[in-house]
C-alpha cells in the first residue's frame, strides 16, 4: 500500500488506521474525509524531534495551517508543542477558538488588511512575517497606537527555482511574495525596519515552493539566506535571531514518488547549515520550518459513493462519484496526481481503465484520469488517498454542494471533527 496506515481487511475493504472505510462511509455518509490522528501526531513529532535534535536551540516546526485549518488540527498542534503559520484572520480566529496559544503563531500573507493587523494584535499573535514596507508602516503605526513593540520577520525572496508546479513556486525574484535580495530591496527594507520605533526585527523568512522532493533547493536557499544574514551583520551590525526556511517537503501521492525521510532531510540540511554558519562566522540563528502538506496529507483519505459508469467505446470510460472539485479542486487546478482505489472491493482485478469524474456541472470536474479500477458499480465506495493537505482547506460550495464531513480515527474509535455542511448552512448568509 501507498502508506503504512492503509491496508485491506478480510472483507476486501480498504482500511485506514485499522478502520474499515466501507463501514465509515455507511455510518457517516459520503463524501467523507477520514483522518488518522496518530499519523498526524507522528508527523508533528518527526519534525519537532528532528529539528530539536539537529538544529538545536529553540528550533521548532510551525504547522502551515493553510494545508488544513480547523479547530481539531490546532488542538493537535498545541498538544504536540508545535507552532503555527497563519495567513488570514479566519485561520487566526479558528486557532483562537481551538484554544491555541497564538504567541506561537506567525502571521503571513502578501496583503494583510488593516483589519487583519489590528485583529492579530488584539489576539497577541507572536510574529508578523512582513511581506512589504507599506504593511510594515501599518504594523508600526498600530503597535505605536497600542504602546507595544511588535516582533516581525521580513519575508525575502531568495531567487531559487525549486522545479515544482509553477502555481506553487514562490521563492523566485519576480514572485508576488516577499522582498527580493537580488535587487537590493531587501537591504533597504532591513535599514527601514531597524529604524521603526515600534517594531522589533527578529529575523528573516523565505519559502521556495511546495511538493519538493530534492534537498538541493532547500540547501541553496539556506546558503543564500545565511550569506544574507552575514551581509546584514556586516552592513548594519544586526544579529539575526530567527531564520525561517518555510515549508515545501514533498509527499507521496502515487507509487512512483518516494516516501521522504523528513528527519534525515532535516539532519542533512542542519549539517549543511552548520558548515555555512561556521564559514560565515555569524551567530547561529534559531531555525524554523513551516511544513504543511507533509504533516497532514498522508493522514487522510476521501471516500465517495459511486453513482455509475459511462463507457464511450473507442474513447474513454467515466466513473462518477458524489463529490469532486468542491471537496478536491487539486486535479482541476494543478493536474495533481492521486491514487484512487475501490475501497469496497480493494483487491478485485483492476481491469477497467477510467476517468474519475465529480458531480459538478463542469467538464473540468475530474478527480483523476487513467485510473485502473475493478469496474465500479453504483453503490461501491471509492477512495482517493492522501487528501489531508489542501483539500478541505481549498473546498468550495460550487454548485451549492455542501462541504463533506471529516472524522478522525484513533485506537479503534471514530471522532467527528468537522460536521457535514447542511443545506441550511448553504443559505445561512443569503438575505
Ligand atoms: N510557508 C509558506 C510561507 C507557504 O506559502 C507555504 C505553502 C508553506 C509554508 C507550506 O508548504 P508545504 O509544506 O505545505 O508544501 N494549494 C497548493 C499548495 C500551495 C502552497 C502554498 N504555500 C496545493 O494544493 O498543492
Amino acid at each position: 500500500m501507498l502508506h503504512t496506515n492503509l491496508s485491506v481487511n478480510s472483507e476486501n475493504h480498504l482500511t485506514i488506521a485499522g478502520q474499515d472505510t466501507v463501514t465509515l462511509a455507511k455510518t457517516y455518509g459520503t463524501p467523507l474525509m477520514v483522518m488518522d490522528e496518530d499519523r498526524v501526531r507522528q508527523n508533528f513529532r518527526v519534525y519537532r524531534d528532528a529539528m530539536n535534535q539537529y538544529f538545536g536551540g529553540a528550533s521548532r516546526p510551525l504547522f502551515a495551517s493553510k494545508a488544513l485549518s480547523c479547530k481539531y488540527i490546532y488542538r493537535l498542534a498545541g498538544e504536540e508543542s508545535v507552532g503555527i503559520d497563519l495567513v488570514s484572520s479566519g485561520e487566526l480566529y479558528t486557532a483562537v477558538a481551538a484554544g491555541f496559544d497564538v504567541r506561537e503563531a506567525f502571521f503571513h500573507g502578501n496583503n494583510k488588511t488593516d483589519g487583519d493587523i489590528a485583529y492579530a494584535m488584539d489576539c497577541g499573535v507572536g510574529h508578523f512575517v512582513v511581506d512589504n514596507l507599506t504593511e510594515l508602516d501599518r504594523i508600526d503605526e498600530e503597535a505605536g497606537r497600542r504602546g507595544v513593540t511588535q516582533a516581525v520577520l521580513l519575508r525575502l525572496s531568495p531567487g531559487i527555482d525549486p522545479h515544482t508546479h509553477a502555481a506553487i513556486t514562490t521563492g523566485q525574484v519576480d514572485s508576488k511574495f516577499g522582498i527580493a535580495i537580488e535587487t537590493g530591496q531587501a537591504d533597504e527594507a532591513v535599514a527601514y525596519t531597524l529604524n521603526k520605533k515600534h517594531i522589533r526585527l527578529d529575523g528573516f523568512h523565505c519559502h521556495i515552493g511546495s511538493q519538493i522532493f530534492d534537498i538541493t533547493p532547500f540547501c541553496d536557499a539556506a546558503k543564500l539566506m545565511i550569506a544574507y544574514v552575514a551581509g546584514v551583520k556586516n552592513k548594519f551590525g544586526y544579529d539575526t535571531e530567527i531564520l525561517n526556511l518555510g515549508g515545501g517537503f514533498g509527499v507521496r501521492y502515487i507509487k512512483s514518488q518516494p516516501i521522504l525521510d523528513y528527519a534525515d532531510f532535516i539532519r542533512r540540511i542542519a549539517a549543511f547549515i552548520d558548515e555555512e554558519v561556521a564559514r560565515s562566522g555569524i551567530k547561529k540563528p534559531t531555525i524554523l520550518m513551516e511544513p504543511g502538506r507533509s504533516i497532514v496529507a498522508d493522514s487522510c483519505l476521501t471516500l465517495y459513493t459511486v453513482g455509475g459508469t459511462k463507457e464511450i467505446p473507442g474513447f474513454k470510460n467515466y466513473v462518477s462519484v458524489d463529490g469532486g472539485m468542491p471537496d478536491n479542486p487539486r486535479y482541476a487546478l494543478y493536474q495533481a496526481d492521486y491514487t484512487v482505489c475501490l475501497a469496497s472491493r480493494a483487491k478485485a482485478t483492476p481491469d477497467f481503465l477510467c476517468t474519475v469524474a465529480g458531480r459538478c456541472c463542469e467538464s473540468g470536474d475530474i478527480l483523476q484520469e487513467n485510473v485502473p479500477l475493478p469496474k465500479p458499480e453504483r453503490g461501491d465506495i471509492l477512495a482517493v488517498l492522501v487528501t489531508g493537505a489542501y483539500n478541505y482547506s481549498m473546498a468550495s460550495n460550487y454548485n451549492r454542494i455542501p462541504r463533506p464531513a471529516v472524522v478522525a480515527v484513533k485506537d479503534g474509535t471514530v471522532t467527528p471533527v468537522i460536521r457535514r455542511e447542511s443545506f441550511e448552512d448553504l443559505i445561512r448568509n443569503d438575505l
